[in-house]
């Protein structure tokens, strides 16, 4: 096994984008230095997709208004950047929302991952600092599928989840990142544990559920495994609850023999309104 260094830089040195850098990792099966892709990769950051984010709180608000619980996984959760920011949005929503949904079971096939999230200790950068501070504030709003400034609301979010030096948050220049740490009530809606989503899935509570699955997929090449992982996924929930994949996965890369949702529906999911949210009906 290689395990290549972790590296703080941006995605191919794009600075237009927003970083993919906090923590990125791979895992090769060779230690050879080969051209062979690597088994995962732990790219995460707070914030991936905003939009997405938005547009998927909206349909568990819809979804799920009736309910009392809902149980919510969070596979292939990296260092915890993920399931943290679900759990600041649906806390935005307000306590009484977020507790149907809380606490996240978020699960990865890496110990290291694992480790991290449980230390809860982040490297933010500018773009998620301003993501948490504005998106979560509500100082956007979803128009057309574009964030939209339309309210000039206090920025309090980042005090609320995190502890940090307010010296260095003030004088925080481009390009440097913020040492924080999670606080309650933000550590407590996420509980960790190390699981492979293969094996792992017939734990899944069934019912009224919501399995977050997002941006592995590519790194699973046997699409046999994945295909009938889907199928046996769906056989194991019950009508309504819901499979989430990322952006990541739906992209057409030469490690894609077969599109990952093309699979996802093929064994019974029906996508939603909100791209790559589905649902077993
Ligand atoms: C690229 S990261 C994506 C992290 C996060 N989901 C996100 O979208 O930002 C992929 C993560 O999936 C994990 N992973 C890969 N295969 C897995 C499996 N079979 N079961 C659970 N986790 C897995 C890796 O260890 C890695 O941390």
């Amino acid at each position: 096994m290689r395990i290549s260094h972790v590296q703080n830089n941006n995605y191919n040195n794009r600075t237009s984008r927003p970083s993919f850098g906090i923590w990125t990792r791979a895992v090769y099966k060779s230690s050879e230095k080969s051209l062979v892709e690597p088994i995962y990769r732990n790219d995460t950051m707070f914030f991936r997709d905003p939009v997405f984010w938005e547009r998927f709180t909206n349909l568990l608000v819809q979804k799920f208004n009736e309910q009392s619980n809902v149980n919510v996984y969070c596979y292939g959760c990296s260092d915890g950047s993920e399931p943290y920011t679900f759990a600041m949005k649906v806390l935005a929503k307000g306590k009484d929302f977020a507790q149907k949904f809380l606490p996240v079971q978020a699960r990865d096939i890496d110990s290291i991952a694992i480790c991290r999230a449980l230390d809860s200790e982040y490297e933010l950068t500018n773009d998620e600092i301003f993501r948490i501070e504005n998106v979560l504030d509500d100082k956007y709003e979803l128009i057309n599928d574009k964030l939209i400034t339309t309210k000039n609301t206090q920025n309090h979010s980042l005090r609320k989840y995190f502890d940090y030096h307010e010296y260095k948050r003030e004088y925080l220049s481009y390009g440097d990142k913020l040492n924080v740490k999670v606080k309650e009530p933000l550590k407590n809606s996420v509980q960790f544990s190390m699981g492979d989503i293969f094996e792992d899935y017939e734990n899944i509570n069934p019912e009224n559920t919501v399995v977050l699955a997002r941006n592995f997929w590519p790194y699973i090449d046997d699409i046999s495994k994945r295909s009938k992982f889907f199928k046996d996924l769906y056989d194991h929930l019950k009508e309504g609850s819901l499979f989430v994949i990322g952006n990541f996965d739906t992209k057409e890369f030469p490690m894609h023999i077969n599109s990952v949702k093309e699979e996802v529906q093929k064994a019974g999911f029906k996508e939603t309104v909100v791209e790559n949210v589905f649902e077993k009906r």
